[in-house]
């Protein structure tokens, strides 16, 4: 398990090509997504899969949406920005939309609920590498853009933590500089009197 973490890189969705996950492992690897901490047990996320014949029609629906929000934007360079929004779900062969969804009502912060939504998304990754398969977790405009975000399942009060592309990895990036891990660390002790 450390190791698969340790090798872990994330694959863009350029370099995701066929077979998904099937069924099953898709099954699976929900399963193992939400095992995360989740304070008062609100399950304050969902998923919506996007794949297949959908992921076509939910970029025809973004694109329009996307040269509507920006009608001051050089025609030229709103059309290819509206081709990329048409193209967003072609990339890879499937995304997991993981949908924030914090109890407003309840006593536990929403801030902690987000967290929560933000875990099942990392741990969607490793569960995605940890069975064979390559991802990556982004937002961007449609994931933003709360019209788009709607179009692809954000409901009131819903937010789109991540979508997470999952697929084949015909590549994998070599590895990036990591965190200078001890230069991020402290260890507490009382201010000096
Ligand atoms: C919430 C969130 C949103 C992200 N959105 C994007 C994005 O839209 N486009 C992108 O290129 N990377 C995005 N990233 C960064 C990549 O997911 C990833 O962290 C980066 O490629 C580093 O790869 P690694 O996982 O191998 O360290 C996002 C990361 C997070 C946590």
């Amino acid at each position: 398990m450390l190791a698969a973490m340790a090798c872990r890189r994330s694959v863009p969705p350029a370099a995701l090509t066929l077979p998904a996950p099937s069924d099953a492992q898709l099954r699976d690897m929900l399963a193992l997504a939400v095992r995360v901490p989740d304070h008062g047990l609100r399950e304050p996320w969902r998923f919506v899969i996007v794949a297949g014949e959908a992921r076509a029609e939910l970029g025809r629906r973004l694109a329009p949406l996307y040269r509507a929000a920006n009608p001051q934007m050089e025609p030229a360079k709103r059309e290819k920005f509206a081709g990329i929004m048409e193209r967003l779900f072609l990339a890879s062969p499937m995304a997991v939309v993981v949908i924030s969804r914090p109890d407003r009502a309840c006593a536990i912060p929403v801030f902690e609920q987000e967290l929560s939504a933000g875990a099942v998304c990392m741990n969607l990754m490793q569960a995605a590498h940890a069975s064979g398969f390559g991802a990556m977790w982004v937002t961007g405009w449609a994931a933003t853009h709360p019209e788009a975000a709607a179009s692809i399942g954000a409901g009131e009060g819903e937010r789109i933590a991540g979508i997470v592309h999952v697929g084949t990895a015909v590549s994998v990036p070599p590895e990036r500089p990591r965190p200078d891990v001890a230069a991020l660390t402290s260890f507490w002790a009382p201010p000096a009197a």
